[in-house]
């Protein structure tokens, strides 16, 4: 996993703030007339800049306002940024927290600056769930995943150049060095993650086929040495009677892969974790044909995959002491004269039979394979992660995934594990009632029935995970933006990963 960064952290405010040489200063600065130690030096070696800008009210140190100092004359650091963190007595929520770390990360990448230091003054937070040490970890996740950039496939002058290097912070906190540190470093790492999914995501489908996303698990796990990684083809897939999965491949050249990582951090022997990713490395629909204008889109079709292979990551970066398995099941849906087609019937590696009554209704079918592959593990929990539904967009828009899960225990557990991450997702119901939308007069299943896309897709799947507690994330809005910034988000690495830290 690349590190972008050399991040560092003091637990103190710097003394001496006006020797200290670097591109950035980014000062963050209380509302109201008394300043601190830090604010104040400023302050008198610039003028009384600080107050001057108060007094205009162009900056009130409101929480997440930000100003550009470009008098610095007095002090040794090339630029100064002022973050506004709010009346030094209000306890900040999880909001206020995103809004500083973005608005901090903002200062450090607006100009060309090559090395940062950051200044955070005493915070009060307004749940025991917030401290110094995870207000460190967004800000670690933030500045690691906004120096990304993907030009892989670029001209070399083309190419983007981040200039940001090294940022060290210092901190104003009662908590250890060590906490505050960790908490630091979890967040870089989960940023790192999410840029392994991003590139995953960005790269074109003729680059990351199956058999890209195969090779570039195993390399990754040689990386780690208790993550290992295995690789099914279609030959061997064919043995474990996974004909549901190998039908979406039908009509691609390309050979359908089944990845299956396993990541040995805990107790021999212990129950591991489980996260399974939609693959399809692009979707056309298959014979049930999408249409042309944002087609070029169906590239993220393998995000799911993305952040299995992101998560297992930063997992593994971080010696979490579990064990976790990752699963990815990967085809590209393609029309062709061997494709599926609408009204075939497969069977699945369960037992059950499907009749695929549309071809792009693929996800779910490569899942269920892979749901009843991962039940060889006895595993606690398993989480699957796919671009399922374009519904799911109509239901929640761009911004929130949807969850489905059929234990209420584990659904909470990955809602607030999303919550605190920022990379939130909402439930939806898969009552008994939506089952028989998906009724067949021709074989046990129907791949698609009813109106509710979402819910409908995720009860199927709930067919396939019957023998262990299991979630099912539809990222289809969240896993890729869209419009200017077109490109993978690396969403939802973050929840991934905080549900997978919480349980450690
Ligand atoms: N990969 C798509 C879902 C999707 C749509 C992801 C838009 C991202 C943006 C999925 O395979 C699909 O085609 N789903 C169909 C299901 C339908 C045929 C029941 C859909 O959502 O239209
Ligand atoms: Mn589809
Ligand atoms: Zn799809």
């Amino acid at each position: 996993m690349k590190k972008r960064l050399a991040l560092d952290i003091k637990q103190e405010l710097s003394k001496n703030i006006l020797k200290i040489k670097t591109d950035v200063l980014v000062l963050g600065v209380h509302e109201g007339k008394v300043l601190n130690t830090s604010a104040k030096e400023i302050d008198n070696a610039t003028n009384g800049i600080i107050k001057k800008l108060a007094k205009r009210g162009e900056f009130e140190a409101k929480i997440g306002q930000t100003a550009y100092v470009a008098t610095n004359d007095g002090t040794s650091s090339d630029r100064i940024f002022l973050v506004g963190f709010g009346k030094a007595s209000k306890s900040l929520n999880n909001e206020n927290l995103d809004k500083l770390s973005l608005a901090i990360t903002g200062c450090l990448t607006s100009k060309k600056s090559s090395s940062g230091v950051v200044n955070i003054p005493s915070i009060r937070y307004d749940s025991k769930d917030l401290s110094d040490s995870s207000f460190l970890q967004k800000l670690g996740t933030s500045i690691e995943e906004k120096v990304y950039t993907y030009d892989a496939k670029l001209n070399k002058k083309n190419k983007k150049t981040n200039s940001l290097k090294k940022v060290s912070f210092t901190i104003d906190s009662g908590e250890s060095l060590v906490k505050l540190r960790k908490g630091l470093r979890t967040g870089q790492a989960i940023g790192q993650g999410m840029n392994v999914a991003k590139d995953l995501a960005n790269l074109p489908g003729n680059i990351c086929t199956p058999s890209y996303l195969a090779s570039t698990s195993k390399s990754a796990a040689n990386k780690y040495s208790n993550l290992s990684c295995r690789i099914y083809g279609e030959k061997e897939m064919k043995k474990m009677g996974m004909d549901c999965l190998l039908s979406v491949g039908n009509g691609s050249a390309q050979e359908s892969k089944l990845i299956s990582m396993n990541y040995q951090g805990g107790k021999k022997g212990a129950k591991p974790y489980a996260i399974v990713g939609k693959g399809i490395t692009f979707d056309t629909g298959g014979i049930s044909l999408k249409p042309p204008a944002t087609m070029d889109e169906m590239k993220f079709d393998m995000c799911g995959a993305a952040s299995v292979i992101g998560t297992m990551q930063v997992i593994a970066e971080l010696k979490l002491p579990i064990n976790l398995i990752g699963v990815v099941a990967s085809a590209e849906n393609m029309p062709g004269s061997k494709a599926t087609k609408p009204g075939d019937v497969v069977k699945t590696m369960s037992g059950q039979t499907v009749e695929i009554l549309n071809t792009d209704a693929e996800g779910r079918l490569v899942l269920a394979d892979a749901l009843t592959y991962v039940e060889r593990f006895k595993p606690v929990s398993v989480v699957d992660i796919a671009t399922l539904t374009g519904a799911v967009i109509m239901a929640l828009g761009y911004s929130t995934s949807g969850l489905m899960s059929n234990n209420e225990k584990l659904a909470k557990e990955l809602l607030d594990a999303g919550d605190k991450a920022s990379d939130r997702a909402w439930q939806l119901p898969i009552w008994d009632s939506y089952q028989k939308d998906l009724d067949s007069n021709f074989a046990d299943i129907a791949n698609i029935g009813g109106r509710a896309g979402t819910i409908t897709a995720a009860c199927f799947l709930s067919r396939f995970a019957e023998n262990y507690p299991w979630a099912h994330l539809d990222v289809a809005g969240t896993a890729s933006y869209k419009g200017a910034a077109k490109g993978g988000s690396g969403r939802p690495v973050p929840l991934l990963s905080q549900y997978l830290i919480d349980k450690a």
